[in-house]
Order: structure tokens, then C-alpha cells, then sequence
């Protein structure tokens, strides 16, 4: 395994879809931490147009849209499986009239110049990469708004080789927070705030719901050598936070929005 590490890329994303949908989140975070980032967001108005980019099936979302905000929320996720459930559980929670989900890409967004008070996202910034992501999500944001982001982080200048493969493999682009900021601030953003994750987001309310879930899909695929792979990659990537969580983890990056660099 050391030698030929296979990633997330390498597997059916159908496979990848049915296993995460099963999940309340399909990345680290908690309610404690999405409502701490947005203790840091001042002078929303009273009903705030807000994006959630990469919303998976909506755990965070619906955290916002419960606690103090009134205003629209946008979710956005590629796979339409996670937005149906992310439709459902708006439904279930009788806020399906401000809160609706849209398949959709994160680099293709179909929204207006200057259409929202604040965009969100948690786990995902990679998929587009961080300061690609910053810089277009910037033109869809209003002057004063804001963005709040999870992005993986180094917490050290120097890792050990295990680790250092494994993430630079998974997100090519991973860096220290410092570096992050000053990508935040040259994106055109005032960086407000940024916080590391407990490690309860990664076990409590990752890896160990993950677990509960293994059991019955390896029973669904038996004798699928993809399946069974997969759920050894994610094994693994628990065994390595266990191993080597002094090195990395999310963090939450808020930013308030003063110019947009492409047009000032
Ligand atoms: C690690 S999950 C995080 C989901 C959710 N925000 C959470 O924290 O539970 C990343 C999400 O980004 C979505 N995603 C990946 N690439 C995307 C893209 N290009 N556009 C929109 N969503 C994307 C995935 O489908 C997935 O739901």
C-alpha cells in the first residue's frame, strides 16, 4: 500500500456516492465549528442571499439555516444523489422555500455578479483548488461579504515523508495557514478569522459514523475488490490521522470581501 497508494480519484465515483450518501457529512466539521465561523461574520443582513458550495447532503447547511440565519441559502454539489437528500432534508425541516439544492459545478457557478452576502463551504475549496476557488468565488460575492471555508492545512513547516505523500497525492496544493492567509488577502479579502477544527469533527463526526456504515456496504458488494479497496483507503486515512494528526487538519478560513483583484 505504502509503495502503490491508490487515492479517492482511482474508484467508481457510483461506489463513492452510495457510501458517503449513507452519512450525515461527508467531510470533517461539526455544528460547533460551522456556528464559531459564523460568530465571525458581522453585519449580515436580516435575510442574507448565501451559497453553500460543495454542500454534500447539507449537514452544515442546515446548521446555518437554523441558527440566527434567516436569508436563502444555495447549495450546490456535482452529484445529484447528495442533492436530493440535501432537498429532503430541507423538506423534513419545513425550510425547503429558502433552502434548496442545485446540481451544479463549483468552477461553473450560474449565478449573477455580486449576488450573495456570504459563500460557504466546507470540505470542498479542493475540488476547484484554494485560491482558484477564492479568486472566481470573489466575483459572486458583494462588496462587505464574506466567504468561510474548511480547507486542509499543514500545521508544521516539515511532516513526515508517510503523511506528506498522502496529502500532497490527495490535494496537490495543500500549504500552512500562513500561507493560506496571505493566498486569502491577495484573493482580495480582509482575512477575519481562521480556526483549526477539533479532532471530534474528524472522529466523532467522520470517521466513526463511517464505520457504522462499512458493515452493510461491504455486505451489498461482497466479493467487489473496489469496494473492498475503498474501504481499506478509508481506513487507512483514519489510521494516518490517528498517526499523524499533530501535522495537518482543517481550518476554517473567514474572509471579508474588499475588492475583487481581476477588475481593481
Ligand atoms: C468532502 S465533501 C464535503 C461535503 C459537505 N460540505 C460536508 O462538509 O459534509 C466534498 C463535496 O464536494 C462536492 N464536489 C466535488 N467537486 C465538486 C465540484 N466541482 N462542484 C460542486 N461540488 C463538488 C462533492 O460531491 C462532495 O459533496
Amino acid at each position: 500500500m505504502e509503495n502503490e497508494q491508490s487515492s479517492v480519484h482511482d474508484f467508481d465515483i457510483n461506489l463513492i456516492c452510495e457510501y458517503f450518501a449513507g452519512l450525515e457529512r461527508q467531510g470533517p466539521g461539526s455544528p460547533e465549528s460551522t456556528m464559531k465561523a459564523l460568530s465571525f461574520i458581522d453585519g449580515l443582513s436580516k435575510q442574507p442571499k448565501i451559497a453553500d458550495l460543495g454542500c454534500g447532503t447539507g449537514g452544515q447547511t442546515m446548521i446555518l439555516a437554523q441558527n440566527n440565519v434567516a436569508g436563502n441559502i444555495t447549495g450546490v454539489d456535482r452529484f445529484p444523489s447528495f442533492i436530493d437528500i440535501f432537498n429532503n432534508n430541507a423538506k423534513k425541516l419545513k425550510i425547503q422555500d429558502r433552502v434548496k439544492g442545485i446540481v451544479g459545478s463549483m468552477d461553473s457557478l450560474p449565478f449573477q455578479n455580486d449576488e450573495f452576502d456570504l459563500i460557504w463551504s466546507e470540505g470542498a475549496i479542493a475540488n476547484i483548488g484554494f485560491e482558484k476557488g477564492l479568486n472566481y468565488w470573489n466575483g459572486f460575492i458583494k462588496k462587505n461579504g464574506y466567504v468561510a471555508v474548511t480547507y486542509e492545512s499543514w500545521f508544521t513547516d516539515e511532516r513526515p515523508a508517510e503523511i506528506e505523500k498522502w496529502w500532497i497525492d490527495a490535494v496537490p496544493e495543500i500549504s500552512t495557514i500562513g500561507h493560506n492567509i496571505l493566498i486569502m488577502q491577495k484573493a482580495g479579502y480582509v482575512p477575519v478569522a481562521a480556526f483549526t477544527l477539533s479532532e471530534k469533527c474528524w472522529t466523532d463526526n467522520y470517521f466513526i459514523p463511517q464505520k457504522a456504515v462499512q458493515k452493510t456496504f461491504l455486505e451489498k458488494h461482497t466479493g467487489n475488490k473496489n469496494a473492498e479497496s475503498f474501504i481499506e483507503l478509508m481506513n487507512r486515512e483514519d489510521e494516518l490521522y490517528s498517526k499523524y494528526k499533530q501535522y495537518y487538519g482543517y481550518v476554517f478560513y473567514i474572509g471579508r470581501k474588499i475588492k475583487n483583484p481581476c477588475y481593481e
